[in-house]
């Protein structure tokens, strides 16, 4: 049973017969945000991504690349553990599929299930699709291809398969006393129509190739690739020393996040493999859509394939973050086109957000020599201010609550229209021409306590600008005790402090010249 006070996140782990795109990114990024914000609210955060090694797709990638499939997935990998860092990624470990540790725990997963009498062996004879590594029932193919457009060939060998017909009640059960399990809710009943059409055993071993982790007791089998892959998210925890602290402390997962592509594996058969396995089964599973660029299908064929690194070379990393979480309600399908993000970097981040805290800086650097001014009596003005302020933080809170950023960053975008429209009406400027000091200082000081709520609200979404804007002020993220407060509770700026030089964070983009 996990700690109540930890949280354990995942992305699914990438195929490394590609190379990253805009898709994986948005993965990590989402499963990133998350991770920060709950370390933000003070828990233990585990986040793991990684790579999936195994396999018929890799292996055939291998032959197409002439080279020994081992130092293939080895270098394929690299280019997904350097994504880690290119996205800012907080995760505490990297898992490889093609890893001792990891060949120990499907080896200890499989005796599991083969000892509560999960598993037995017969032949497939039916269609495979290498694409998708998935099998289909002769109801799906349509026009000789797999309901995904993947083509898929015809398969007869010996094979294992997992009792997955046993599960379909308990599965049906499990979903009704967890209605929160899979979000967002259509895909929920996607999930539990599927499962009441009814199930059939799944083949769990295959024997046309040898590249993955040998059945036990079998040598001539593989694990199936998907079974392998789906135990990642236990290795990474230790499994199978039963003891392990971490496995102890952070299962079950609470955030399974997925492409609605691969629910199936993550909503039916890995909650029927642990419940089978006599384990805990995780709290939630996060379906997000799909991304088109230029509303074309993502395809290497097409040549649209969108590489984070360069768009993050051209816009920067923050931007790219941003634009990525902001552009789409967290479930949907998204279209990826570099007009779209030019739009929200000027719009939001350029000349509303950075508006803010450039005019603000400027303005207490120019009129107090950049010291921040102390607390001043507030007047329904700033009140007002607060109350939208403290009314935002509580939205903000239940969308990362239910796992809505595009929502949360609306939340944050409304706090910082509400304080440029305050700044407007109260013409710090004009105060500043009458000598009204008192009431200059306290414009500046209501909206230098904004702006630090506000770059910790944006924290989980764009880390490192809202970590230079905290720096300026003599903050740091790590240190915030009580970082959640509004502007209203505590004055948490300590007066007669400088302000640091903050580079401009969102130059405004001009499409002309992109
Ligand atoms: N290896 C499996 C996952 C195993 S998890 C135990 C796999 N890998 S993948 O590399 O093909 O895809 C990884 C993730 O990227 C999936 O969640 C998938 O939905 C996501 N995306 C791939 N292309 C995408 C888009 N065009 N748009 C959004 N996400 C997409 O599946």
């Amino acid at each position: 049973m996990g700690n109540m006070s930890n949280i354990y996140i995942t992305t699914p782990i990438y195929y490394v017969n590609d190379k990253p795109h805009v898709g994986h990114a948005y993965t990590s990024i989402a499963s990133d945000v998350l991770a920060r914000f709950y370390r933000l609210k003070n828990y233990e955060v585990f986040f793991l991504t990684g790579t999936d090694e195994h396999g018929q797709k890799i292996q055939q990638a291998t032959k197409n690349n002439n080279l020994n499939t081992q130092e293939f997935v080895d270098n394929m990998s690299l280019n997904f553990q350097n994504l880690t860092k290119i996205l800012n990624l907080s995760n505490n470990d990297f898992i490889r599929t093609s890893s001792q540790r990891h060949i120990n725990a499907v080896r200890s997963f499989w005796e599991k299930l083969n000892n509560n009498g999960q598993v037995y062996l017969d032949k497939y004879s039916g269609w495979y699709s290498i694409r998708d590594e998935a099998f289909y029932n002769e109801e799906e193919i349509v026009d000789g291809h797999a309901p995904t457009g993947a083509p898929v060939e015809w398969v007869e060998e010996s094979s294992y398969f997992f009792k997955l017909s046993d599960w379909e009640e308990k599965l049906l059960k499990f979903y009704e006393d967890n209605p929160t399990f899979i979000q967002p809710k259509s895909r929920y009943n996607e999930v539990v129509s599927f499962v009441k059409q009814g199930l059939k055993d799944l083949s769990i071993s295959r024997t046309s190739f040898d590249w993955g982790v040998k059945v036990p007791g079998d040598e001539s089998h593989v694990v199936y690739v998907w079974i392998d892959a789906l135990t990642n998210y236990l290795t990474a925890l230790g499994y199978p020393d039963n003891d392990s602290k971490s496995l102890k402390d952070f299962w079950p997962a609470n955030f399974h996040f997925v492409g609605k592509d691969i629910l199936r594996f993550h909503a039916v058969y890995w909650p029927a493999l642990l419940m089978a396995a006599g384990m805990e089964t995780p709290k939630k599973i996060i379906a997000h859509g799909w991304w088109t660029v230029e509303k074309e299908k993502m395809s290497k064929s097409l040549g649209n394939v969108v590489n984070p690194q360069d768009i993050i070379n051209k816009y920067g990393l923050d931007q790219f973050r941003y634009f990525l979480l902001r552009e789409v309600p967290f479930g949907n399908d998204g279209d990826f086109s570099e007009d779209a993000l030019i739009s929200r970097i000027n719009s939001e981040l350029a000349n509303n957000f950075g508006n803010l805290v450039n005019r603000v800086f400027s303005m207490t650097k120019k009129n107090f020599d950049g010291v921040i001014p102390e607390q001043q009596e507030l007047k329904e003005e700033e009140q007002n201010l607060i109350n939208i302020c403290d009314e935002n933080l509580s939205e903000y809170m239940i969308c990362f609550k239910s796992v809505e950023f595009s929502k949360a960053i609306d939340s944050i975008i409304g706090i910082v229209s509400m304080t440029n429209k305050y700044i407007d009406n109260t013409k710090p400027w004009t105060l500043a021409k009458e000598g009204k000091i008192d009431d200059l200082k306290r414009v500046l000081r209501v909206s230098l306590e904004v702006i630090r709520l506000v770059s910790i609200l944006f924290y989980p979404i764009i880390p490192s600008s809202s970590t230079k804007i905290l720096k300026a002020l003599n903050l740091s993220i790590d240190e915030e005790a009580n970082c959640f407060a509004g502007p209203g509770s505590i004055p948490s700026l300590a007066a007669n402090n400088r302000i640091g030089d903050l580079d401009l964070l969102f130059p405004k983009i001009d499409k002309n010249l992109t």
